[in-house]
């Protein structure tokens, strides 16, 4: 499917670029999969999504994992009331499952400050799980927040917002099967 400015997805904005096209995402996550079954040789393992913006990102990844493991969400809020980010992260949904002894993947959409991880890591490294990484598909690489590394990226993005394949612009344009910016 083209993205052209009569996508009918993009209710009348125009794409300014397409950064990753269908295909392109697609042959990106069955690598990821595959590193990641290379990577999980044993243990329990469970691969958490950070909603909203992984969502679809988490189903076509964890298709491509083939070992055994668990699917849960958490949903964080990092900014409270203030405008502005305050570094304060809040669970408004805490996983349900147990994270003790197992390994964690935690799935994120996209890394940009890194703030939000930072914080969620060091909740999560609390309960004591086994191990403790991160997959990412896109990396803006301006996480001067974050001193973990990202284990796994899908792509190093470019510095302009994006939308699409989960990303959304005011809680727009997650559906779109492609990750472009807009004019
Ligand atoms: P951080 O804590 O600054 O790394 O914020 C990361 C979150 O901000 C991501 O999970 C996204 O929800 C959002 N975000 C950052 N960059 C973009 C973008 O280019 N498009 C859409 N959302 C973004
Ligand atoms: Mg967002």
């Amino acid at each position: 499917m083209s993205a052209s400015s009569t996508d009918p997805r993009l209710d009348g904005r125009a794409v300014r670029r397409i950064a990753y096209d269908e295909a392109t995402i697609q042959k990106r996550v069955a690598e990821l999969g595959r590193d990641i079954t290379a990577a999980y040789p044993d243990g329990e393992l469970l691969v958490l999504g950070l909603l909203k913006g992984s969502f679809i990102f988490l189903s076509d990844l964890v298709r491509h994992i083939e070992r055994p493991l668990q699917v849960d969400f958490l949903v964080a809020s990092s900014y409270g009331d203030a405008m502005e980010s305050s570094g304060v992260v809040r669970l408004l949904y805490d996983p349900e499952t147990e994270l003790e002894g197992k390994h964690i993947l935690l799935v994120e959409d996209i890394v940009d400050s890194g703030r939000t991880l930072a914080r969620l890591l060091d909740l999560l490294s609390a309960r004591q799980p086994k191990s403790l990484a991160i997959c990412a598909l896109l990396h803006k690489h301006i996480a001067e927040h974050l001193t973990s590394p990202v284990q796994f990226v899908g792509f190093d993005a470019p510095h302009e917002f994006l939308v699409g394949y989960g990303l959304d612009h005011a809680e727009h344009f997650r559906h779109l099967p492609y990750v472009a910016s807009l004019e």
